[in-house]
């Protein structure tokens, strides 16, 4: 099915397109049963596919500190998020399933490298401070990318947004606890947050994309309200509110060329390696292997899963018109 959308997706300058981008103008809400041009199904079953594939392979980093957390409250913090993160990848796949797209075509687009996942989730977790800076950044990051998609044109996006945003503010407070608490902690503590945002603070500015001038969907996703900001915008936004943050903990961002700019009223800030950005999206970060070899493990552990399911409902089909 996607395969064949994925062919059909001609400029189109039809009656109906000019009315479908009319909708959009005028701010109303697309919903499943709408036209809708072939591009706009395309791109956002990309977008919303690799979101909902961002929230599960993210479930990995932070899952390798769920035994290893420090207290038994910090356990259970830790849990709860990553539960919170399987429902928004399951919140997302069933709004990306309302366009004609399968659950198991996306998962099988994820397994063989067609669809992608956020970059940052390739970079290990090597500390506990780890779990700290990923809620702060990592959730922080995603929060300024998601507070404006409540508002884009997809009606079931726009709604699964609105319900992940109140749960992401939980996870980047989490986050940013734990980095208080290693901040005003012993030295070694200290070290250890310091270290945590040497190592993450650039992948986590990654997450916005690359930089507008490379950026090969933005024009189109903001005409059609899929995308509300462009890539630096949000980016800029970001920086500019975690510079503060970071302060306050006593910590320094590993950017000697950080200035607050007046004029501009934000901070001047070294762009992320775009290279490194790249060769990561190639699959040469840290982790690339080993997160997809998780999701396949997990994919063909799960299989005698979902046969028994496919079985029973296919056992209760048949005695249901049996009973007709
Ligand atoms: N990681 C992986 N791929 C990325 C990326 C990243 N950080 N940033 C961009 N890309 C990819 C794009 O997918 C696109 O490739 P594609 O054509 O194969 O899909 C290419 O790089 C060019 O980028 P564009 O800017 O042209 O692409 P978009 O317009 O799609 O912008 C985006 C990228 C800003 C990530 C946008 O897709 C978006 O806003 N997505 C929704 C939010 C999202 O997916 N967030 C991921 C994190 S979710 C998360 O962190 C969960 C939290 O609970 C921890």
């Amino acid at each position: 099915m996607y395969a064949q959308m994925v062919k059909s997706e001609a400029a189109d300058d039809s009656a109906e397109a000019k009315a479908f981008q009319a909708r959009i103008d005028a701010g109303e809400k697309i919903e499943p049963k709408d036209w809708m041009p072939a591009g706009y199904r395309k791109t956002l079953i990309r977008q919303m596919g690799q979101h909902a594939h961002s929230e599960i392979v993210g479930q990995l980093p932070e899952g390798n500190w769920i035994t290893r957390a420090p207290t038994l409250e910090r356990k259970a913090i830790l849990l709860a998020k990553v539960q919170d993160e399987a429902g928004h990848g399951l919140y997302l796949y069933c709004a990306a399933e309302t366009l004609g797209v399968s659950r198991d075509e996306l998962t099988e687009m994820l397994l063989d490298g067609r669809m992608k996942y956020s970059s940052i989730f390739n970079y290990p977790t090597l500390t506990w401070a780890d779990m700290g800076a990923v809620g702060w950044l990592v959730d922080g990051a995603a929060i300024m990318n998601q507070v404006p998609l409540q508002r884009t044109s997809f009606g079931p996006y726009s709604r699964a947004m609105i319900r992940i945003c109140k749960e992401e503010s939980f996870h980047q407070r989490q986050g940013y606890d734990i980095m208080m608490k290693m901040a005003a902690g012993t030295e070694a503590q200290k070290k250890m947050a310091q270290d945590a945002l040497n190592r993450l603070w650039f992948p986590s500015l990654m997450m916005f994309g690359p930089s507008d001038k490379d950026s090969v969907h933005s024009t189109q996703s903001m005409a059609w309200k899929i995308k509300m900001n462009t890539n630096d915008e949000l980016r800029q936004k970001f920086v500019d509110q975690t510079v503060p943050q970071a302060e306050y903990l006593g910590l320094t961002v590993p950017d000697k060329d950080l200035k607050w700019n007046d004029e501009k009223g934000g901070y001047d800030f070294t762009e992320p390696d775009w290279d490194e950005f790249f060769d990561v999206l190639k699959g040469n970060g840290p982790c690339n292997t080993e997160r997809l070899a998780a999701r396949n493990k997990a994919w063909d552990d799960g299989k005698w899963v979902r046969d028994g399911l496919l079985a029973h409902a296919e056992k209760r089909s048949i005695r249901k018109v049996a009973a007709q």
